[in-house]
């Protein structure tokens, strides 16, 4: 029997190019500009701060918008660092915890009232309670309370913060 045989193969068809999976971004983290030559444009502004550029004052939690560990400001708003993406700090400016010293009347209201526990989730707190003050420099409970929603904290009851959110109101 005899046997055929195609002919040779059809070249592949072209592919396009593919695009880069790395860009730089360019930003300033608190104060200061900053570089990452190749961020992977699925990176987190989480992981190109701790990771890539060594801030790591804002806190690796759950990693999935559910304890607020990774809070900082993005252009002055607050943002979910774990699930913003790292591209959108390119030509912004980033606000972590470890823009303000331990003078700055918010860290030392929180050191002051929450000093029991283990302190990794008060980096978060600390910049959505300064924003809070930002809008409402004398807010109510109910306003503290719901500027601290977003935060789980594993070491004290809500108690603690809302006094230290009072005694910054008052240190103002
Ligand atoms: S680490 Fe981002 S919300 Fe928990
Ligand atoms: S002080 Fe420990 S998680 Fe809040």
């Amino acid at each position: 029997m005899t046997e055929t045989y195609p002919g040779p193969a059809a070249a592949p068809p072209s592919v396009p190019a593919s695009p880069p999976a790395t860009v730089a971004v360019r930003c300033i983290v608190d104060g200061e500009q900053v570089e990452a030559p190749q961020v992977w444009i699925a990176d987190s502004l989480l992981f190109l701060l701790r990771e890539r550029l060594g801030r790591t004052a804002a806190k690796d939690g759950c990693g999935e918008g559910e304890c607020g560990a990774c809070v900082v400001l993005l252009d002055g708003e607050p943002v979910l660092g774990c699930l913003t993406p790292a591209l959108a700090a390119d030509g912004a400016a980033v606000t972590t915890a470890a823009a303000y010293g331990e003078d700055d009347r918010v860290a030392a209201a929180l050191a002051a009232h929450c000093g029991a526990g283990c302190g990794y989730c008060l980096p978060g707190i600390g910049l959505s309670v300064r924003d809070l003050l930002n809008r409402q420099p004398e807010p109510s409970e109910a306003a503290i309370r719901e500027s601290l929603s977003g935060h789980l904290c594993r070491c004290l009851p809500p108690g603690p913060f809302v006094d230290a959110v009072r005694e910054a109101v008052a240190r103002g």
